[in-house]
């Protein structure tokens, strides 16, 4: 998969060479490529933002170098393939973001991230960029953070972790947080008993379909403790 964010911060994005995502970008399962916003401008003073029409407070981003870096970026296709890319605005006015959209986009071959920073990017270039794409604003949740930089981060991670190949046992994906709709069972590893704290007994016992039953039953308790809402009305739609 190939991935470009465009950013007033690129420096922002240098840890993606750590860690598991690192190992993607270096075998080539992931090619992540950041550009700076401001080399797509024209002035003397790399402007990327101005005073809102209208009023009110803040500054705007403006739509030229927004459209000079998008134009770029869809000429810069190797693929040269019909499919078009999908551009991802985060914003915390988008739909929100899940597992269900991670793995959506994990099957895209393209994906372009816009960062906006202060009070958004002129609404112009969500349509400019809906004759070049696929546009998704997507929000992490309900929260404002300072711009899209670090929920970029986050949907890269998200979406990264699910191509085939990233995740060394694929297994593990399975049984996580909100692959099922729950939330993940409790886990456990040696010693048995640590600071006066035992290990559930189920868990040592051998029996797989008893141990299998123990943690979907966990699954279910903490999700109606923590995470009602993730269970709707009807909870057995997930038992
Ligand atoms: N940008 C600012 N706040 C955000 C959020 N909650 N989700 C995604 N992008 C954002």
């Amino acid at each position: 998969m190939r991935v470009d964010v465009v950013t007033i911060f690129p420096s922002f994005f240098d840890v993606l060479e750590v860690s598991l995502l690192g190992k993607a970008r270096a075998s080539g399962i992931l090619d992540v490529r950041v550009h700076d916003l401001r080399d797509f401008t024209t002035d003397r003073h790399r402007t990327i933002d101005d005073t809102p029409y209208g009023g009110g407070a803040g500054m705007v981003m403006k739509p030229e170098p927004w459209g000079q870096a998008l134009d770029a970026l869809v000429a810069d296709d190797e693929a040269n393939e019909e499919t078009r890319p999908t551009f991802i605005f985060p914003s915390p006015a988008g739909e929100r973001f899940t597992q269900a959209t991670a793995r959506e986009l994990a099957g895209h071959r393209r994906l372009v991230f816009g960062c906006g920073r202060y009070e958004g990017i002129d609404e112009r270039v969500f349509d400019y960029a809906e004759t070049l794409g696929e546009v998704r604003l997507l929000s992490l949740g309900d929260y404002v953070l300072n711009g899209g930089e670090v929920a970029a981060m986050a949907m890269i991670e998200a979406i990264g972790r699910l191509i085939p190949g990233v995740v060394g046992n694929p297994e593990s994906l399975v049984e996580e947080s909100h692959e099922s709709g729950l939330l993940e069972y409790p886990s456990y590893t040696k010693p048995a008993v640590w600071r006066g704290r035992e290990v559930p007994p189920v868990l040592l016992s051998g029996h797989h379909g008893h141990v299998a039953q123990w943690r979907h039953e966990q699954q279910l308790d903490r999700t109606r403790s923590r995470r009602p809402d993730l269970l709707g009305d009807d909870e057995s739609s997930v038992v």
